[in-house]
Order: C-alpha cells, then structure tokens, then sequence
C-alpha cells in the first residue's frame, strides 16, 4: 500500500527546507529588532472563534474551515489564520495588564480547503506580526515598513505594497447603504453567493472571484471616498509615516478583505501579474476584536506573509546546501571503529562530519563523499591504522596533509 500526502498538502524537502529556514530566521532577527515577541498558539481552536471574527459570510467560513466534531461532540476548527488565535490568547491571559503596545509574532501553518493551484495550498505557512494597544497610524506605517524590511532582507524586491483604509463603524455603514442602492438594479448579474450575502454583508461582492461578478460591480462606489473625518486623518497619518520612511506605496481604492474584522488600515503586498494568488502579504487594523471576544477596547493591528508565495521569490533559492567539513572512508572494521569514535569526538568540536555505515569499496565512498560536497575526505585502511597516520585530502584545492589520529590533530589541519 503507498500513501500520498493529501491534496493541497505538500512536504518541504531539502535543499528548499534550507530555504524555509533562510525565511524563518530573517523573520525572526526582524521581529527582535522592532521589538516583538514569539508567541506560539495552538493550531486548533473552537469554531466560534472564527465563525466570530472572520465573519459568517466570508469564504473561508462558509467553504474553507477544516471544521469537525471531537471526541468530546465540540466543534472544533483548524485555523485558518492567526490573528483570531492571538486576540484570544491575549484577552484569555489579560495580557493587556502589560504595558502597550504589545508586539507578538508567529510563525507556523494554518489551514484552508481552497481549489489548490500554484501559491494555493490547504495547508500554507504564515509569518505573521500584531501589535495591540495604539491606534496611532505611525504605528500602521512602522507595520508596513517592518514588511517591507523583512522581503528586502530575503532579497526579495519588485512588489507593490498598495494600502486603504475601510472605515469605521461611523462611516461604513453609509458606504454599505450606497452600495446596496448602487447594486440593486444590477443583482440579477451577481452570483448565487452575491445575492445571498448581499443583505447581511454587501462589501462581500466587492471580493467575489467569479468573472461575471467583478464585471457586473464595475463602476460601483469605493469605500476610501466615504470615510468619517477620523478615518481620513488616520489614513493620511498612514501615507505620512511611509513618505518619512521613504516607503513606496500605491494607494488600492477596490481592496477588499477576506477577513470581516478590519477597520480602517488595510494593506496587502503584491508581486507578479494580475491573479488571485499574486498577495504575498497582507494585513490591517482590527480595533474592535479585542472587544469583540470580552476585553477591553484595544485597538490592534498585523499582518501575515504567506510563506509559499515567497519561497520562489527568493533568488539564491535552491542552491544554499551546505555540505559536510569532513567524510571518512573506511576499509575494515578495525577502521570503521576508529572513525566511528573520532566522527563522534570531531562532531564535539562542533564539526560536520560524515562517515561511511557500510562495507562498500573505496571508489563508491568517494563518490558518496563527493555527491555530499564534502570539503575535506580522510580514508583510513590497513597501512594507515598500522603507521597510526592518515592523510586529509582537501577536495578543493586537492591539498594532502598528514595527520595523527587524533580529533584536536585534524580539526587543526582542517581549520588551515
Ligand atoms: P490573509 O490575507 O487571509 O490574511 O492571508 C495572509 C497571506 O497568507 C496572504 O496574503 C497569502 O500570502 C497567504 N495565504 C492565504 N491563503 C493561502 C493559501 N491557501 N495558500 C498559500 N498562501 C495563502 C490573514 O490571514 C490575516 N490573519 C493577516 C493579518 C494579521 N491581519 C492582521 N493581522
């Protein structure tokens, strides 16, 4: 019987694996200098918590959640993102006692069941930063600019980041109302999904993907020309903060959010030509979810890269393996001994060494030495065990150096 990962599921091999790791630290030496802190959360929560946050009639609730019942008959859901996980740690633990703004992040997957198809996958990583307790918008430019430093370090460049602001409770409810007289007449264009969100949510037809739809609410209003005096302010305060930090930004008046729980900034990060899977970040304010789930009224706002889609990006990509300091090569047991005990001494040194598990003959130990790209090769035979003496061989410049048999002999021949 052969088993196959699921669809939309895929193992990271090496060398890519070396790749992710190039990612994760990056991230990591970022976040410490803006001051954030890993925080690491369960990958599986109630379902309420997302129906809650993400909205009932967004996609990823309504088609997307990995959502079941467990032993206990609780319905339970893997995350589909991070951000709900996080407000609730944060409101669960009053870690709003903490002086603010609180600057968490992290890293690992989450889960969706989309039609998977290249930088769409069901189970995708995300990098993912939150900062509660400032609504100030230089907060929102210094997010931005802390992404953007992140992708320019991976030598990531060539993408656009675009902003908006969504509003508010004061002037969303206006937008929604023009929307709805906008639409009314043109409904019968929309899908079935439209035209039943259309009443509970109508700014879900602003990001619907069916072709008709995005054709039919061409020419429909745009929520950035109907925001509140506050709003407006914040957003320039926004656009002030990224020219300070010299950070290019085009402003995207149609952005529309998967996610209901945004409030005024939103932004994403987009590479590459027009498609759906062209964000490799993106984020935004939620200043009322803290509230939403029982704490106080903290404002908050994030974002999350998807790990995938900057995987290909990064140029040096599939050639950083690193390859073993040293191979032995063995013949006989006696051999096999000695180099099984200073493999494990040189290692202490904190040395990559590899040597050779079996009895196969000296050409096919250098060819495995030499598939691995190891630096520097010792064979140890009959002649060398009796001279108590064995030869490094350099494999780059060839260079030969006669050795004892001895860990602190070959890490200094090594080290020349
Ligand atoms: P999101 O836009 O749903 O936001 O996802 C953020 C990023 O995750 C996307 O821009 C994309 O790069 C990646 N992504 C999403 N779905 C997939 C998928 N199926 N396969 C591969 N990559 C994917 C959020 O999740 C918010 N929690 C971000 C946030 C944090 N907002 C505030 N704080």
């Amino acid at each position: 019987m052969q088993f196959r990962s699921l669809k939309g599921i895929q193992d990271i091999l090496p060398p890519e694996s070396y790749v992710w790791q190039k990612i994760e630290e990056t991230s990591r030496e970022t976040f410490k200098k803006y001051g954030y802190h890993e925080i690491r959360l369960p990958i599986i929560e109630s379902t309420e918590l997302f129906t809650r946050s993400i909205g009932e009639t967004s996609d990823i609730v309504e088609k997307e959640m990995y959502t079941f019942n467990d032993k206990g008959d609780r319905s339970v859901t893997l995350r589909p993102e991070g951000t709900a996980s996080l407000v609730r740690a944060y409101v669960e633990h009053h870690l709003y006692n903490e002086p603010s703004p609180q600057k968490y992040y992290y890293i690992g997957p989450m889960f969706r069941y989309e039609r998977p198809q290249a930088g769409r996958f069901r189970q995708f990583h995300q990098i993912g930063a939150e900062v509660l307790g400032s609504e100030d918008p230089s907060l929102d430019a210094e997010i931005v600019s802390m992404l953007n430093a992140i992708l320019r370090r991976l030598g990531i460049d060539g993408f656009d980041i675009e902003i908006t602001s969504i509003g508010c409770k004061t002037c969303r409810p206006d937008f929604k109302t023009e929307l709805k007289k906008s639409l009314a007449d043109r409904l019968g264009l929309f899908c079935e999904d439209c035209n039943r969100r259309f009443d509970l949510n109508p700014l879900r037809t602003l990001d619907c993907k069916v072709p008709s739809c995005i054709e039919a609410r061409k020419g429909s209003p745009a929520i950035i020309d109907f925001l509140c005096g506050e709003c407006s302010r914040h957003m320039n305060g926004l656009k002030h903060g990224l020219s300070l930090l010299n950070i290019p930004f085009v402003i995207n008046p149609n952005m529309v959010r998967g996610l209901d729980y945004y409030t005024r900034t939103a932004f994403e990060v987009t590479q590459g030509s027009p498609g759906s899977q062209k964000a490799i970040a993106a984020g935004g304010r939620y200043d009322g979810l803290v509230a939403e789930f029982g704490g106080p009224p903290i404002p908050g706002i994030g974002f999350a890269i998807g790990a995938e889609r900057i995987v290909p990006l990064i140029k040096e990509s599939l050639t950083v393996r690193e390859s073993p300091d040293l191979f032995f090569c063995t013949l006989g047991k006696e051999a096999s001994e000695k180099s099984f005990v200073l493999t494990s001494q040189l290692r202490e040194k904190g040395l990559w060494v590899e040597m050779n598990y079996d009895t196969s003959s000296l050409k096919s130990q250098m060819r495995k030495a030499d598939r691995l790209g190891a630096k520097n090769v010792i064979v140890l035979g009959e002649d060398e065990l009796k001279n108590g003496r064995a030869t490094i061989k350099n494999m780059k410049d060839k260079n030969e150096i006669a050795v004892a048999f001895d860990a602190g002999d070959i890490l200094k021949a090594i080290s020349k």
